[in-house]
């Protein structure tokens, strides 16, 4: 069963994906945020463009929601170059990647998502596709079988994934240029919030763009989501504008509190609090406890929680932090070195 969570950085079908289309922006200086990552982008693509080859390999790794797809797509815009989207699960057999990369013309960008989903036999083939733009293929089977090398055009592969440690290390060293995405600042996602009402047409108080952004758990696509779902209640509750008493009601009625959590934050928050004292939890108990996978736990929920100094993961498990104790209202644990003002 699929759950409704309107706070889960993941996407939500295919009325998000046309919301998230009209809102993307095109252009390195449009996009918002990830300043390092911007400045590093520039350098690379216009030294690129001045030798007249291909960009480097890109990896972008970093949670669900953060501009990934976004940015692998203005890169494209700024090589003035062509993209193929496909991804990780989609390409099955080694054949399918064959296909692909001799489909492609000079100087592309093969975009593939969920990169750590590749299967060992696709990724083998794609070691000197990276390396020198050949593609070395075996024909005919047994004794009689032969390889045969055929040349690729010159092209950059963006690789895109939430799970960098999940990459084999001679896929991950085949990328030339390697960046991890941040979570979001709460400036710079009141600034995707204003442009994004912007584009929607919708007034907003920088007020309510501010609340908003403080509930987006780092994330410009919950801040769209939320920003959407704000103007539905100014629609029907006022005149369509969003100000800051607007803004309030209508996350409040979402169960979203201060800080952009949910219900299913405070469960995992509870479980490691509650049931087990304070103790460090082994990421398996606690998926067990909140009934969700150990891979959403980690890539969904964990980072902001981290992020907001509310858990730590270490050697021996996870443990709920001060701030959480105080946020959800119990006592820390005294015997666990807790002594109110604890530094982390
Ligand atoms: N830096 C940014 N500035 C403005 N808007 C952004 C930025 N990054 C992301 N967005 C918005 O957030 C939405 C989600 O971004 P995107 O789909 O690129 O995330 P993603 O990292 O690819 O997510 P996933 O891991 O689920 O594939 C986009 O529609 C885009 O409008
Ligand atoms: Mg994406």
């Amino acid at each position: 069963m699929e759950e409704e969570r309107i706070v889960s950085p993941q996407m939500e079908g295919h009325a998000e994906e046309k919301l998230e289309n009209s809102l993307r922006p095109q252009t390195l200086d449009e996009y918002i945020g990830q300043d390092k990552v911007k400045q590093n982008m520039k350098i690379y693509i216009e030294a690129a463009k001045k030798r007249g080859e291909p960009l480097d390999h890109v990896l972008l790794y970093g949670p669900p929601g953060l501009g990934k797809t976004t940015l692998s797509n203005i890169i494209s815009n700024e090589m003035h170059s062509n993209i193929k989207i496909t991804s990780g699960p989609a390409i099955e057999k080694p054949g399918d990647l064959a296909s692909i990369l001799t489909n492609l013309s000079e100087f592309d960008v093969l975009f593939i998502d969920e990169i750590h989903r590749l299967s060992k036999s696709v990724e083998e083939i794609l070691y000197p596709a990276l390396e020198d733009y050949t593609l070395d293929i075996i024909i005919g089977k047994g004794p009689s079988a032969r390889s045969i090398r055929l040349d690729l055009p010159k092209f950059t592969l963006i690789g895109a994934t939430t799970k960098a440690g999940a990459l084999t290390t001679p896929l991950r060293d085949r990328f030339g240029i390697v960046h991890r995405l941040e979570l979001y600042s709460v400036e710079d996602l009141t600034t995707i919030i204003k442009r994004s009402s912007d584009i929607l047409k919708v007034n907003i108080e920088e007020a309510a763009a501010v609340e908003i952004a403080r509930r987006s758990r780092g994330t410009p696509r919950i801040a769209n989501r939320l920003l959407k779902r704000v103007r539905d209640y100014a629609i029907v509750l006022e005149n369509g504008d969003i100000n800051l008493k607007i803004a309030k009601h209508a996350l409040n009625k979402l169960e979203i509190d201060e800080l952009g959590l949910d219900d299913i934050d405070r469960k995992l928050l509870e479980t490691m609090i509650v049931q087990y004292g304070g103790r460090a939890v082994g990421i398996e108990a606690l998926a067990v406890g909140v009934g969700e996978e150990i891979d959403t736990i980690e890539d969904v929920y964990e980072p902001y929680l981290i992020q907001i100094g509310f858990m730590s993961r270490t050697l021996r498990g996870r443990k709920a932090l001060p701030p959480a104790y105080k946020h959800l209202g119990y006592p820390l644990p005294e015997e666990n070195g807790f002594s109110g003002q604890v530094s982390i």
